[in-house]
């Protein structure tokens, strides 16, 4: 069920691939964008080691090579793949062939944030996606180029993010920061005034509080496996877009979630799942998909989905996970049928 939304979600926005697995994410870049750079004259030799397909001349891919430094980067290259070797560090000079580079991709490599010397990104002015999932990072790197629209540094070990890191990024969309070692502490003010930003992952962190000063136009905001207990009041009352939102594996109770922090009218999916509810939060009308899965709650109220119920009054949930909770259907009153006549699927065991 989570797939299904997640795909739509794809579909409109492609360039973004990604998937909700808790085992793990890697990021695959099946979509090599041939179309826009088939008709480019390439001026590049590729480095010897490294692969420069000829449908596709202004990328240059070194992955698997176990490289413990940069190859010779020719010019041309706009998108370079440096997956899965064993480079540590960035010289000063490795892309000064190379300024207009595009895609820098360093997935499952051993870098470290004191062995990326200089200004290195913020000179390549055209950069708009820089991957370095699976490495040593203890940072967020920077500084970072304002072209820049996707950045992932997921699976590393950055427990913080200087307050200024990220600042002026006017076209970064997507955030991918799922397994670190953040607290709330590490993130103060970091995304004010990313106004492009739709999806901030913070998955398998170390936040026990949600971050303050997100942009309010985001669309995903994924804090599942965190240790979050409580949502401020009013927390979510700025964002105007927020469709999905994600705090499963979290330690929230019924005391640290004030009446109508959930009753955001935007929202399309929120998952609750696996935390410590002994009742139903109260949900916008408009929500689709509703899953509370492993808490502890005990009751059914209907209230929680309909304020009243009429003619055009009703819930528009259509999978509503409840298994895994201390309910059975007995415990379903028989007024609820009105209220969620379009759930497809309501799941108690
Ligand atoms: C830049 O290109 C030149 C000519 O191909 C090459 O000799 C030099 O090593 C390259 N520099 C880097 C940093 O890759
Ligand atoms: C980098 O991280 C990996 C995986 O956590 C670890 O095995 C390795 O020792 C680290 N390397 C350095 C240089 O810290
Ligand atoms: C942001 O993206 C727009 C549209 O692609 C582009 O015209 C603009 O130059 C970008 N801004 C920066 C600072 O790169
Ligand atoms: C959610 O909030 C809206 C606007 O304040 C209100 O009209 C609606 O009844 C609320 N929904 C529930 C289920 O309480
Ligand atoms: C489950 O709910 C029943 C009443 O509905 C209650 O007697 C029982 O103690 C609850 N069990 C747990 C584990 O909360």
């Amino acid at each position: 069920m989570h797939l299904n939304s997640f795909h739509l979600f794809l579909f409109l926005t492609s360039g973004i691939v990604c998937q909700y697995d808790y085992e793990g994410y890697y990021p695959f870049e099946s979509d090599y964008g041939y179309a826009h750079s088939m008709l480019e004259p390439s001026t590049a030799v590729c480095a010897p080691e490294c692969n420069c397909p000829i449908t596709y001349p202004t990328a240059m891919y070194c992955d698997n090579l176990k490289l413990k430094s940069f190859p010779i980067i020719p010019s041309g290259i706009k998108y370079l793949y440096l997956r899965n070797n064993m480079i540590e560090g960035i010289d000063n000079n490795a892309f000064d062939n190379v300024t207009n580079l595009e895609w820098l991709i360093l997935d499952h490599n051993y870098l470290e944030n004191s062995k990326i010397k200089g200004n290195i990104f913020s000179k390549l002015k055209n950069l708009k996606k820089l991957h370095i999932n699976y490495n040593n990072l203890t940072e967020v790197v920077g500084p970072l180029p304002s072209s820049l629209d996707d950045l992932q540094l997921t699976n590393n070990k950055i427990s913080k993010i200087s307050p200024s890191t990220l600042e002026g990024l006017v076209n970064l969309t997507v955030i991918h920061l799922q397994h670190n070692q953040l607290s709330e502490d590490g993130l103060s003010g970091v995304f004010k005034g990313l106004n492009s930003l739709l999806y901030l992952d913070l998955s398998f962190n170390k936040l026990s509080k949600l971050p303050s000063g997100l942009p309010p136009n985001i669309l995903m905001l994924y804090f599942d496996n965190n240790q979050i207990t409580n949502i401020p009041d009013e927390y979510f009352k700025k964002f105007q877009a927020l469709q999905y939102l994600r705090l499963s594996h979290n330690k929230l109770t019924d005391s640290g979630i004030p009446g109508n922090v959930f009753n955001i009218s935007t929202l399309i999916e929120l998952d609750l799942s696996y935390n410590q509810l002994k009742s139903i939060p109260t949900v916008n009308e408009h929500l689709e998909n509703y899953y509370l899965q492993v808490n502890q709650i005990n009751k059914f109220v209907v209230s929680s989905f309909c304020k009243v119920v009429g003619v055009l009054a009703y819930s528009r949930i259509t999978h509503l996970r409840l298994d895994a909770n201390n309910l059975t259907r007995a415990d379903l009153p028989q007024e609820m049928y009105n209220c969620l006549r379009m759930a497809a699927d309501i799941s108690l065991e």
